[in-house]
């Protein structure tokens, strides 16, 4: 690393610091860490920038398992959960890429348990696993016993092992950095990547043969959601900055189950466990709206139930504004062994006793189908008419970052842990395969990072009338009302025009705060911007989406279209933040053809 001599920015103003590696990760969650891990064992030197420290990434939030068809509990096939994951996405999942991660599921989860996840375990010492939502055996006729779990605490789990092997792979960290801008050069290559620390005020050019980007979701562009404040979609902001597209943004997942007021996650694993959903009228309404899969239907069709419920009067509370989850009937040993981190949560977030009582539940945004579109081996695309599958030399995204694209118009649940785990491995793979530890590196285009740097300086200098809080505020009201589970011809449009005002309006915003050390007016100003152009894509990209399909629940075109809307929606954002849309096929050619799944004409639940 060496320190460049005469910065060309804010007057001198900035310590500028050079660095070579050969990849770069941006982000530490779960996806990011098995990258760098993986990377870094392979040889290759590996940093990994990250705004938290690695084991306070969102993935340490997810809880019920991770989807593998181990056959530990009940026979199990890698093709039934193939099956289950092509129609759980309501046929908007790449069938190449749903096979490639619920086949490679399997070595990945045992190659983690051997890693040294400490797997919840069965009589004789298997790996536990529960059933969820959408997993079925035998091309769904009955529930499959396939989320690998540790506790409720999974994703925790994962996490922690992943650091432990990344540090063992000698693979370094930035801490506290937060990732501004793509290098790219003139023929389209990415070069390296920007970044503000945020401990000293330095600001960083990483150069790398290829750089990952594995920044998770951008739940924080609404208002209520189970994702944590970080979940900013910075990797989406960076790449829009790029002029690379976004993927199906508009497919957002709700989470049936977040606590009511705060949005904290309840696990789907709880219904796994027997836990289950009432009215009102103490009525287990999820036997009309599911009559076979009952509370442990696919999200969607949960999450929509309960809208129905309490839009038609029969929610629960003094406002009649949620719903009730029972695990009272459960037990106290068995909430204390399985489920032991949502009795905590409840009791802090709900004040609940849940061997006592039941818990407050409103479906919260939860995950983003949507994000940089990437073929299997995670290298980014920039489809153009003529070839839909380009590839961005130099560029990869992996996990909520990323739409592969897995999950289509909706996930089943332990599918993203699976995501990150899978991809996060095929990106360390593609990375063996194709780049050589040490090569060396041309120099990087010159100026390379001068717009990143002057941009941030001038957000940093910014003197508008509005706070950056107040600015998210809009945006978040926005898309709770107009992007929710629930849209029509007429949400949808409002919720273009007042997210475009948004946009505008973040050109006025202030920074009350000038200081470069930890100054978090500017990083929320930072993730604002990026935050704005996800928000911008998905409300644009509902918008034009005459259907409904998966979380995409559209009233005035209640029906999937298959003729005219199986395909993905590719969104760019100019420098004037207007969203241009285009579309991509669906691919529905499998790797081996071994199982091929087509969509039935009437919905099928
Ligand atoms: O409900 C849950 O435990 C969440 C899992 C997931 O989103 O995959």
């Amino acid at each position: 690393m060496n320190a460049i001599s005469k910065p060309s920015i804010g007057n001198g103003a900035y310590r500028i610091v050079d660095h070579t590696y050969d990849v770069v990760v941006v982000g530490a969650g779960g996806a990011g860490l098995r990258a760098t891990f993986g990377m870094g064992a392979s040889g290759l030197k590996t940093a990994c920038i990250t705004k938290v420290f690695p084991t306070r990434s969102h993935t340490v939030a997810a809880q019920g398992g991770v989807g593998a068809a181990l056959g530990n509990m009940g026979e199990d096939d890698w093709r039934w959960h193939m099956y289950d994951t092509v129609k759980g996405s309501d046929w908007l999942g790449d069938q190449d890429a749903i096979e490639y991660m619920c086949r490679e599921a399997i070595p990945a989860i045992i190659e983690l348990e051997h890693f040294g996840v400490p797997f919840s375990r069965t009589e004789d010492g298997k790996i536990y696993q529960r059933p969820f939502g959408g997993h079925m055996q035998d091309y769904g006729k009955t529930p499959a016993m396939r989320a690998c779990a540790a506790a409720d605490r999974t994703g925790h789990a994962i996490l922690h092992t992943l650091y432990q092997q990344a540090l063992k792979a000698n693979c370094e960290f930035f801490v506290e950095y937060i990732a501004l801008d793509l290098i790219m050069d003139d023929e389209g290559v990415c070069r390296g990547v920007t970044a503000w620390c945020l401990e000293d005020g330095s600001l960083h050019r990483f150069r790398a043969q290829s750089v990952v980007l594995a920044t998770g979701g951008y739940g924080r562009a609404y208002f209520s959601c189970t994702s944590a404040h970080t979940c900013t979609g910075d990797g989406g902001g960076m790449a829009l900055r790029a002029g690379l597209p976004l993927q199906d943004n508009e497919f957002v997942q709700f989470h049936p189950t977040g606590i009511y007021g705060s949005g904290c996650l309840v696990t789907e694993g709880a219904r796994g466990e027997g836990g289950y959903l009432t009215n009102s009228e103490g009525e287990r309404f999820m036997e009309r709206y599911a009559p076979t899969a009952k509370d442990l239907a696919s999200r969607d069709v949960v999450s929509r139930a309960m809208s129905v419920e309490i839009r038609e009067g029969r929610g629960v509370g003094p406002l009649k504004d949620h719903i009730h989850l029972h695990l009272e009937h459960l037990g106290a040993d068995l909430l204390h062994e399985r489920l032991p981190g949502i009795s905590e949560t409840a009791k802090i977030f709900a004040g609940v006793d849940v061997t006592k009582e039941p818990i407050p539940m409103l479906p919260t945004v939860h995950y983003n189908m949507g994000g940089i579109p990437t073929n299997i081996h995670t290298e980014v695309l920039n489809p153009t008419p003529g070839d839909q599958d380009r590839v961005v030399r130099g560029l990869m995204a992996v996990g909520e970052a990323a739409c592969v694209s897995v999950h289509g118009a909706n996930r089943l649940g332990t599918n993203s842990l699976l995501d990150l785990v899978v991809f996060g491995r095929a990106a360390a793979h593609r990375a063996a395969e194709t780049i050589k530890p040490g090569a060396t590196q041309a120099p990087l285009p010159p100026g390379a990072g001068e717009a990143s740097f002057a941009r941030f300086d001038k957000i940093r200098h910014t003197k508008g009338s509005s706070t950056v809080s107040d600015v998210r505020l809009q945006m978040q009201r926005t898309m709770q009302e107009h992007a929710a589970v629930f849209r029509t011809t007429e949400l949808l449009a409002e919720g273009v025009k007042k997210m475009n005002k948004v946009a505008a309006g973040y050109e006025d915003i202030k920074i009350a705060d000038r200081s470069l050390i930890w100054n978090s007016d500017l990083l929320e100003a930072l993730e604002l911007d990026n935050l704005i152009g996800n928000a911008l894509t998905t409300v644009v990209g509902a918008d034009a989406r005459k259907e409904s399909r998966g979380a995409h629940a559209h009233e005035d075109f209640p029906d999937r279209d298959d003729q005219n809307w199986m395909k993905h929606t590719l969104a760019w954002v100019d420098d004037k933040r207007n969203v241009k849309l285009d579309y991509r096929d669906v691919k529905m050619r499998t790797l081996t053809n071994e199982v091929q799944v087509f969509p039935p004409k009437a919905r099928v639940y």
